[in-house]
């Protein structure tokens, strides 16, 4: 069996958390690969609403077994509110034994967080528009090579090590930010912590992956922030700190390429971004105003306002090349009800001399204008249902993207689904 993937094809908040929560059942593993609890995956299901961070989307299906993959950094303190807020909400996660943690996952302690809220304050207007979880300063001990993984929290010496890292990082602090930190306090915290930790296995999920896929089991790969913002291909530096793409869920869960099957690209019928960088297609007026509010664009993780604005057919076309899209999944298409006119960037102009998304942000976008609807689609389960308006936009995109639309998301509620046959 293959390794099917589920990414964002935008700057992330496209949804992903609820199209994996509804793909899981199909899918006998759900394995986050990259990032951490900068993550704010929003599942709506009988009423309830519950926001996962680190935690994989698969949870809410007792029979699938998550993975907390190796390309993951795990926030320990992050990791037990997390894990508590689901225990309060009447989910007994541990009890059901459905989720691992990667001993290679790299750990994310509490000065990483303070570093990179330190750092980002001291940019005033330079920022990158962190979300000052501290991810970027974990991968950077990763790459530094001093960070400490999940397996080592297993080891005899891990309070020396975790403490060695800790003096580390709060010597840092009180050089550049004249704030003294007690490491024997943040110490203390980390073991209350390791105690909701310790309730799950930490193994060598690469190896059960594998042998997963080798028994014919199917493995879904959860993605999260989305492609424009992967550390590599991304509007760098205005990015994440992982890889977000189809070959970081090969990375990250230690899969091989050519076990990778279905690529799911989400993408929001229009575009959002959280934090600076560029955004050709931003609206700065009263339309980019209403797609904020119409589609609650306010972060789930940080609550900051979402740019918005229209859709970029270059950027998309560009993370489908990156990515090896199959299927696309179109998101939020019901918050475009009521829109008079619906415009599309389908390049960008000649004078720029780019086909392909920018290097630079520098580029002036070309607008195909289309026709809206009136229509609520939210009640909606049936494509040709869909008002005409609507179904001429979902053509026209995919004429553009040179793919067909698999499924259409009409609300948040895991029922809100248009199943493409
Ligand atoms: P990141 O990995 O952090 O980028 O998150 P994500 O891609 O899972 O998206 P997130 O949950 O942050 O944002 C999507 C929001 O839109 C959530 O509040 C969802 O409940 C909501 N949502 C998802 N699909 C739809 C839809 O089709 N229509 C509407 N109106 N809301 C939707």
């Amino acid at each position: 069996m293959k390794l099917d993937i589920v990414l964002g094809l935008q700057w992330g908040d496209e949804g992903k958390g609820k199209i994996v929560d509804v793909l899981a059942p199909a899918y006998g593993m759900v394995a986050r690969y990259h990032g951490g609890s900068n993550a704010g995956h929003t599942i709506v299901f009988e009423g309830k609403k519950m926001v996962l961070n680190t935690v994989p989307s698969g949870i809410f299906n007792q029979q699938t077994a998550n993975i907390i993959g190796s390309g993951v950094v795990l926030d320990l303190l992050a990791f037990h509110k997390e894990v508590t807020g689901l225990q309060a909400n009447g989910f007994t996660v541990a009890e059901w034994q459905n989720l691992s943690i990667s001993r290679k996952a790299h750990l994310l302690l509490p000065t990483h967080r303070l570093i990179d809220k330190l750092s980002e304050e001291s940019l005033g207007l330079q920022k990158i528009g962190s979300t000052q979880k501290g991810i970027s300063l974990a991968y950077a001990d990763k790459m530094l090579r001093r960070g400490l993984r999940a397996g080592d929290i297993l080891l005899p010496d891990f309070e020396e090590k975790c403490k060695e890292l800790l003096s580390a990082h709060t010597q840092q602090i009180k050089t550049h930010y004249q704030q003294d930190i007690d490491t024997d306090t943040l110490y203390a915290e980390i073991q209350e912590a390791l105690k909701t930790v310790l309730l799950f296995p930490i193994i060598d999920t690469e190896s059960g992956v594998n042998q997963y896929l080798c028994k014919g089991g199917k493995v879904l790969a959860e993605g999260a922030q989305g492609t424009l913002l992967d550390i590599d291909h991304g509007t760098y530096p205005y990015v994440t700190s992982s890889s977000t793409t189809a070959a970081g869920a090969c990375s990250g869960l230690g899969i091989a390429p050519q076990k990778v099957g279905e690529v799911y690209g989400i993408f929001k019928a229009y575009t959002t971004r959280v934090g600076n960088g560029p955004f050709p297609t931003e609206l700065t007026d009263e339309t980019g105003t209403l797609l904020r509010t119409k589609g609650h664009e306010f972060g789930a993780v940080t609550k900051r306002p979402r740019r918005t604005g229209w859709l970029d057919i270059p950027y998309l076309k560009y993370a489908i090349i990156l990515n090896g899209v199959t299927q696309l999944v179109l998101t939020k298409l019901d918050v475009l009800q009521g829109m008079e006119q619906i415009a599309v960037c389908t390049h960008y102009s000649e004078t720029d001399g780019i086909s392909l998304p920018p290097y630079t942000a520098d580029v002036t976008p070309v607008y195909q204008v289309l026709k809206g609807w009136n229509e609520d689609l939210t009640g909606i389960r049936s494509k040709d249902e869909l008002p005409a308006a609507c179904l001429a936009y979902i053509a026209f995109l995919e004429a553009q993207l040179q793919l067909p639309v698999r499924y259409i998301s009409v609300g948040p509620d895991r029922e809100q689904m248009i199943v493409v046959p």
